[in-house]
């Protein structure tokens, strides 16, 4: 049976390959995303010809560490593909990200992608998303409003996510508040909800982006489908 880093691993070595020379790609966050940015890595020091844009600035470090030439997102019309982890993943490719709080530079790069794949180990699939809590990131002037205007609307809990002790401030200058639904019944009503509260400025639901997944099992099997 493999570790759950051993089976993040080969997910992460299995979709460096989707990589073709010329490409554009969006490269995600966190620990799945850590080992194709770590394949990635030994094939441009063999001469893979690609640029990519980080979808935070860890990854835009790690990048820049194995020496993958970056790009700004401004710089292209589009990206041929855009890999990254996520938090969950529902029978429709609905997600929720964020764990790693990149979830607005990861959305917009999924956006302007053709195709969204998605690595993951097989504890990342739910039948029902929400029993992970969902990031939403406002920004910080007043955001205690937003707090009390999802705990009422939704009946819920919430909290203000901190890094040793302080309040996160993400790459963009914002907070994020993850949000305690435990079961989420309509995810793109619910998204699209969460978008309309004043000070909110994205939340960590990935509605029809998806494009196909690579998921790890402890067997060492891994399965790709399209979405
Ligand atoms: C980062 O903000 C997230 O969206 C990550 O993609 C997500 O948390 C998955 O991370 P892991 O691969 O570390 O589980």
């Amino acid at each position: 049976m493999l570790s759950a880093n051993d089976i993040k691993r080969k997910v992460g070595e299995q979709a460096a390959e989707l990589l073709k020379p010329g490409m554009t790609a969006g490269i995600g966050t966190g620990s799945t995303a850590y080992w194709l940015l770590m394949s990635l890595g030994k094939r441009v020091q063999e001469g893979l010809d690609i640029r990519c844009v980080p979808t935070s600035r860890e990854t835009a470090r790690l990048a820049t560490e194995q020496r993958i030439p970056l790009i700004e997102l401004n710089d292209v019309a589009a990206l041929d593909i855009t890999i990254d982890g996520a938090d969950e993943i529902d029978p429709k490719g609905q997600l929720i990200k964020g764990g790693g709080g990149a979830l607005l530079q990861e959305k917009m790069v999924a956006a302007a992608s053709k195709q969204f794949v998605i690595i993951a180990d097989h504890t990342k699939l739910v039948q029902q998303l929400g029993a992970f809590p969902l990031p939403v990131e406002v920004i910080p002037f007043g955001w205690k409003q937003v707090q009390r205007h999802i705990e009422q609307a939704y009946q819920i809990k919430t909290s203000l996510r901190s890094k040793d002790n302080q309040i996160l401030v993400t790459d963009h200058g914002h907070y994020i508040l993850d949000c305690h639904f435990n079961q989420i019944a309509d995810a793109p009503a619910l998204h699209i909800a969460l978008n309309t509260i004043p000070g909110v400025v994205d939340n960590g639901l990935f509605i029809g982006m998806a494009t196909a997944t690579i998921i790890g099992y402890p067997d060492g099997t891994v399965r790709e489908s399209r979405v």
